[in-house]
C-alpha cells in the first residue's frame, strides 16, 4: 500500500514528506551518477564549455560533459543548459511523450530505472521537474521564474 502511495505521488510529482528532503548530492546523487553516468561523463569527459564547441567529435567517443562534480552536474539542471538532465531523463510518462535518451542509462530493469528517476526527481525538487529550455524552443515556452525557484538540488 504504502509502495503505491509512493508511485502514484512520484508520477504526480507530489513529494511524500521526509523523503525529498532527505535527498542530497552527496549522499544520493554522486554515487547513483558514478555507478551509472560515470563512464561516459566522469572526470576524463570534458567540461560542458569544451563539449559543446567540439560536440561531434565528442559524441563519436561515447563522450559525453563531465557531470562527475556538483558544480559541473547543476549546469544540466538550472543553467546554462536548463533543464537538459530532466529532459534526457524523463521516462515520458507525464507528457505522454517519448522517454529521453539517457533514461535507459538509469538502470538495466524498469523497477530499477523508475527507483533512480524517482531519486533524481526528489533531488531536483518537488514540482522542478520540468523540460523547459533557458529559451523557449517552438511550442515549449521558455522556464519561467516560479519555476526555477522550485529547484532544489541539495548539496
Ligand atoms: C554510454 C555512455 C553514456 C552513459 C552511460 C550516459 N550518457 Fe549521457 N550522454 C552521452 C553522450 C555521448 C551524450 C552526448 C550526445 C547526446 O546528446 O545524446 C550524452 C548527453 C547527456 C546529456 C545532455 C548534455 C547536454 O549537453 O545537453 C545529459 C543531461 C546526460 N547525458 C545525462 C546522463 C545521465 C544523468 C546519465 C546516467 C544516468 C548518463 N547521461 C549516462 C553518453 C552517456
Amino acid at each position: 500500500m504504502l509502495k503505491t502511495v509512493i508511485a502514484a505521488g512520484v508520477a504526480l510529482g507530489i513529494s511524500i514528506p521526509g523523503f525529498a528532503a532527505d535527498v542530497t548530492y552527496r549522499k544520493d546523487i554522486a554515487p547513483l551518477v558514478k555507478a551509472k553516468c560515470g563512464t561516459c561523463h566522469g572526470a576524463e569527459s570534458p567540461y560542458l564549455g569544451d563539449f559543446s564547441e567540439n560536440k561531434a567529435k565528442f559524441e563519436a567517443d561515447l563522450q559525453g560533459p563531465r557531470m562527475d562534480t556538483y558544480a559541473d552536474l547543476i549546469f544540466f539542471v538550472g543553467w546554462p543548459d536548463t533543464g537538459a538532465l530532466m529532459r534526457r531523463l524523463d521516462d515520458g510518462k507525464n507528457a505522454g511523450g517519448k522517454a529521453g535518451n539517457m533514461y535507459k542509462r538509469l538502470g538495466s530493469s524498469e523497477e530499477e530505472r523508475q527507483k533512480n528517476l524517482a531519486l533524481f526527481k526528489a533531488w531536483v525538487g518537488e514540482g522542478a521537474w520540468n523540460l523547459n529550455r533557458w529559451n523557449a524552443k517552438g511550442d515549449v515556452p521558455a522556464i519561467t521564474k516560479e519555476a526555477m525557484d522550485k529547484i532544489k538540488v541539495k548539496y
